[in-house]
């Protein structure tokens, strides 16, 4: 299926840069996890790993999948100047999310940060929370719609961004409780060293046991 931004151009973005995330775990994961005992994790689009070595210094088993090799290449450096015991808690895949199916029910934590398809998403979304194990926790975090109307650089192309509720709608009322569903504000700086007040697409539901 046909997805505007593929693998080519994320690897030509990770390529032509030394760093292009900040390296430290993205605030909604920290915000929704930290409280949460470490188990099985997925980290789907998990990009120079962050989230994962964040995981897995706090005792997560993780799978960590994106179709990057550069940005795997990247995250795996960062992972070795951790120590032993948290290097080898992160599994690194190499993948195309829009083709591959995490092993069902398996994962305390299904965890996707800024993942945005717009042909193949709710298919996708679909086969992370069926990845999720019963008792367990989806936490999907996108770019809000509305950070269009911010000087942030987003791609012009609606149909990429999704809300919380459109994420929650998608998962079986009988199967999921809905913990969070909001756009979140933070602030962030522009290109022109402005603060501007973004949103961030919230959801995290869990799977009733
Ligand atoms: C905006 S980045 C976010 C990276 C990371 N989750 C974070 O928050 O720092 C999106 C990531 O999703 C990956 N990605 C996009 N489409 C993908 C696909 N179809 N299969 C696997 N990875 C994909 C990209 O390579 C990129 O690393």
């Amino acid at each position: 299926m046909y997805e505007q931004f593929g693998k080519e151009f994320w690897e030509e973005r990770y390529r032509g840069h030394t760093a292009v995330w900040s390296g430290r775990p993205n605030p909604q994961l920290v915000a929704e996890v930290g409280e949460l005992g470490p188990g099985a994790a997925l980290d789907a689009g998990c990009g120079e790993g962050a989230d994962a070595i964040w995981l897995a210094s706090r005792g997560w088993r993780v799978t960590a999948v994106d179709f990057a090799t550069a940005a795997l290449h990247r995250a795996r450096e960062h992972a070795e100047t951790l120590g032993a015991d948290a290097v080898n808690r992160i599994d690194w895949v190499q993948a195309d999310l829009t083709g591959w199916a995490p092993p069902e029910e398996r994962f305390d934590l299904v965890s996707a940060h800024y993942v945005h398809l717009s042909a193949s998403r709710e298919a996708l979304f679909r086969r992370l929370a069926a990845a999720v194990a019963p008792g367990g926790t989806l936490l999907i975090v996108g770019h809000h719609p509305s950070d269009l109307q911010t000087t942030m650089p987003r791609p012009a192309v609606p149909e990429l961004f999704f809300t919380a509720e459109q994420v929650a709608a998608g998962l079986d009322p009988d199967r999921w409780d809905i913990v969070v569903a909001e756009a979140r504000a933070r602030s962030a700086t522009d290109p022109h060293g402005h603060e501007v007040a973004i949103h961030d697409a919230v959801l995290r539901a869990r799977r009733r046991p």
